[in-house]
């Protein structure tokens, strides 16, 4: 009997990755025999790491954190979602023992806000707090699905002013100060994109930010987003999500790509949030 084929996520730390279990569940949904297992790899170890795993047959991998930006740089080819971030969650093999990267992220997160949220972007001004690898993939995703305006700020400025450069749309893509947020106003939908939760730190936002009907969403889960809902609810958001339906719908992208068949990640999603 041959092998069932070898997936990973590489990440550091990674051992509480949900990943294994997402796409376990969505392979047995759809039939599929395959192992995949959480690989810990420090940023040293990661390019021979990953060069190990698919030298051995590994038939794909998922990268998380710190790793997305070395998984992007080490690919031979590149989606154009992995370039639009500048980091790939997704690697996968090509002939030769050459590799390509994908983001599924920013596809991810839109499934989520409008398959499972039903949230409508279009003509929406849209607050996005953050500027690093997981805003640049969110940044790109709503600007696709056609909110009117989009304000990034970022705690260094520098790095909100080079993503709205690279984005290239002035007319519709704003930065502003950090400082200044108690200034701007309030936003039809916010997103955290930070990783101030994941550190374990808070942002300290002002409630003014959140408009009447104001949808919040937070990239991150558990934990890590539980000060961002509650600040959003307790500044009157009318709904205020975290990215665990994201992480979802980022995997059943990936899955999509190496296997052709897109899972129903509604049960999967329920199963982790009953979870
Ligand atoms: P990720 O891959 O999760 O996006 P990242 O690329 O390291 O991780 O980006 C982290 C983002 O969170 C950055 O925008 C960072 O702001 P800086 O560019 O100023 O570092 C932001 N961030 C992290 N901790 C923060 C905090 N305590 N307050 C505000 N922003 C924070």
């Amino acid at each position: 009997m041959s092998q069932p084929s070898q997936f990973a996520v590489f990440g550091h730390p990674v051992a509480h990755s949900l990943s294994p279990r997402i796409h376990q569940a969505f392979a047995q949904q759809s039939g599929i025999a395959l192992e995949y297992r959480a690989i810990d790899a420090t940023p040293e170890a990661f390019a021979a790491a990953v060069r190990g795993f698919f030298a051995a047959g590994g038939a794909g991998a998922n990268v998380t954190l710190p790793h997305k930006g070395a998984a992007f740089a080490l690919a031979d080819e590149r989606s154009e979602a992995a370039t639009r971030a500048g980091s790939a969650n997704v690697l996968s093999p090509l002939p030769g023992g050459r590799l390509a990267a994908h983001n599924t992220d920013g596809a991810g997160l839109l499934r989520d806000l409008t398959e499972r949220h039903g949230a409508d972007l279009r003509g929406r001004d849209a607050l996005l707090l953050g500027a690093g690898g997981a805003a640049r993939s969110a940044a790109w995703a709503l600007l696709d699905a056609g909110v009117e305006t989009l304000t990034i700020v970022n705690r260094t400025p520098e790095t909100a002013d080079a993503l709205a450069d690279a984005i290239g749309e002035p007319a519709r893509v704003h930065t502003r100060y950090w400082d200044d947020l108690a200034n701007l106003g309030s936003y039809d939908l916010i997103l955290n994109a930070t990783s101030a939760g994941v550190l374990g730190g808070g942002l300290n936002l002002p409630m003014s930010l959140v408009g009447a009907r104001a949808s919040c969403y937070d990239l991150a889960y558990g934990a890590a987003a539980v000060g961002f809902i509650a600040w959003a609810t307790a500044a009157g958001a009318r709904h205020a999500w975290d990215g665990l339906g994201m992480l979802v719908e980022q995997a059943a992208e990936a899955f999509a790509l190496w296997h052709g068949t897109r899972p129903d990640t509604e049960p999967v999603y329920q199963a982790l949030r009953a979870g």
